[in-house]
């Protein structure tokens, strides 16, 4: 098990507490990897005791597993006496006050709260000497997404946090991370020489990281209609896909190493000037519609969105990485919500062969070979390679070698948070955002922000489309396409 310590959640009788935090912690709990005296001690703005957050989650479903889920039932069991609750606000002394009338110790502060309390809170435990790691005990700060707004906001953000705190007390999570076929596309580099030799630009075309998904922005009008799809998905999710996929091999495993290495891509994304942003980036918006049985209003007449937003629910880019491995490399990015299908995906093409050599084929193009690692759902990875077809004469075929988790493990049962509380806990910030590649990351999508902030609307497109038309033209005119969506 982890070290002891006490988890004070911030938020938590909040929608992650409930749906993401609590079945991590009992998933923890049944594979015995959370300490016998450690305990959660949740802070929310709701009135009521220990008794009212435990029942109010075993309401939302924790408990609930179905007779053939003992194990976790029995879990919940055990986890549900050491849940303890205060009520407070999180920007008043008072709260600080009892937590530390009561703390001793190591402790974990989650920070599961709309942005806009993080900077407050943290310098509220700092002030109350919470932070303090004092006599060998750890006091360690996570913060949730959204880190920041654009890239001033991100840097004033770090630097009000570290003014009171130390970089290696902070665990800025990106609940992308915590994903195994995300970590695995490390393994995948780094434990396998035959492919480590090819990623590089002799090799790969081109770079296709996709995350589509079908859920419309619904009930979240409010915090959506400030964000829109590019800060909600882009310099976080999107581009831990891409530095994992376009790092340098790191000096080692070590936090700092991997994090040396990922921070150094994430810089090296080409910065564009106002004009070239808006030439290598699509917008979209989607309207009124259906997705298979399901009716979804436009995105403009969600509730709590204005009716002239022009917040995009899609965006697609075309991005640079200036680095001798990667140049000439084109990197296109989408996501989108009301999409066709769930699918988060990275494509590597490589570049066709030189000369197709076959009877009757010469010259002829030949389908490149491609890697697609397959994020969610359907977890794994498959390779697209050409063989002979069986029979008199050549004939050249495609066959995938097709890799699917389901096949070779379980980790059905898992939500990602898992790895990443336990990683909190142990000390290990392998996982997590540091403060640099955070605003390295904002950096690179600032261009556009800026470039949308001028003028102009979204495109629009339907509901269960693939986005609007735009997006295939930007690859199109590369001679491209947008591998298919699952
Ligand atoms: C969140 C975004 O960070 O990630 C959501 O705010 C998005 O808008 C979600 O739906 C996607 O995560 P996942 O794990 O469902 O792919």
């Amino acid at each position: 098990p982890a070290p002891p310590a006490t988890l004070v959640i911030f938020g938590a009788t909040g929608d992650l507490t409930r749906r993401l935090l609590v079945p991590a912690l009992i998933n923890m709990e049944r594979e015995g990897l959370i300490n016998p005296s450690s305990t959660v001690l949740g802070i929310g703005k709701d009135a009521g005791d220990d008794e009212m957050l435990r029942t109010s989650l075993e309401t939302f479903g924790a408990g609930h597993f179905g007779e053939g889920d003992a194990q976790r039932i029995e879990a919940w069991k055990s986890l549900r006496p050491k849940l303890r609750y205060r009520a407070g606000d999180f920007t008043a002394d008072q709260i600080y006050t009892e937590i530390a009338a009561e703390l001793t110790g190591n402790a974990v502060f989650y920070l599961a709260v709309p942005p806009r309390f993080f900077g407050d809170i943290v310098e509220k435990l700092a002030d109350h000497g919470l932070t303090t790691e004092a006599d060998g005990a750890f006091r360690r700060i996570a913060i949730e997404k959204p880190f920041g707004h654009d890239a001033a906001s991100a840097k004033a953000l770090n630097a009000r946090i570290l003014a009171r705190v130390a970089e290696t007390q902070v665990y800025r999570i990106d609940h992308f991370l915590g994903k195994e076929t995300v970590q695995n596309i490390m393994t995948l580099r780094f434990a396998n020489m035959m492919i480590e030799k090819l990623w590089n630009s002799d090799s790969i075309d081109h770079i296709q990281i996709t995350a589509a998904e079908t859920v419309d922005v619904g009930t979240r009008g409010s915090f959506y209609d400030g964000t829109g799809a590019l800060r909600d998905m882009v310099p976080n999710h999107l581009f831990q896909l891409l530095s994992m996929v376009a790092m340098e091999p790191p000096i080692s495993f070590d936090a700092e190493a991997v994090r040396d290495e990922k921070a150094k891509v994430l810089r090296a994304i080409r910065i564009y000037e106002p004009e070239e942003a808006a030439e290598n980036s699509v917008r979209g918006a989607y309207t009124a519609g259906t997705i298979g049985d399901r009716t979804i209003p436009a995105y403009t007449e969600t509730s709590d969105v204005k009716p002239d937003s022009t917040t995009e629910t899609y965006v697609a880019l075309k991005l640079m990485i200036d680095t001798w491995r990667w140049a000439g490399v084109p990197f296109y990015l989408r996501t989108g919500k009301a999409l066709t299908v769930r699918d988060t995906e990275v494509i590597v093409t490589f570049k066709p062969v030189p000369f197709a050599q076959f009877p009757r084929l010469k010259n002829a193009h030949l389908p490149p070979n491609r890697i697609v690692i397959q994020i969610q759902p359907d977890e794994g990875i498959s390779l697209d390679m050409l063989i002979k077809r069986p029979g008199i004469g050549v004939a050249v075929e495609p066959a995938v070698m097709d890799f699917r988790y389901a096949g070779l493990f379980d980790i059905g049962r898992l939500n990602g948070y898992e790895t990443l509380i336990y990683d909190i806990l142990t000390g290990d910030q392998t996982l997590f955002q540091r403060a640099d590649a955070v605003e390295a990351g904002w950096r690179a999508v600032q261009p556009f922000l800026d470039r949308w902030a001028e003028g102009g609307a979204p495109e629009p497109y339907a509901p269960g489309s693939l986005g609007p038309d735009m997006a295939a033209d930007l690859l199109a005119r590369d001679g491209l396409a947008w591998h298919d969506l699952v």
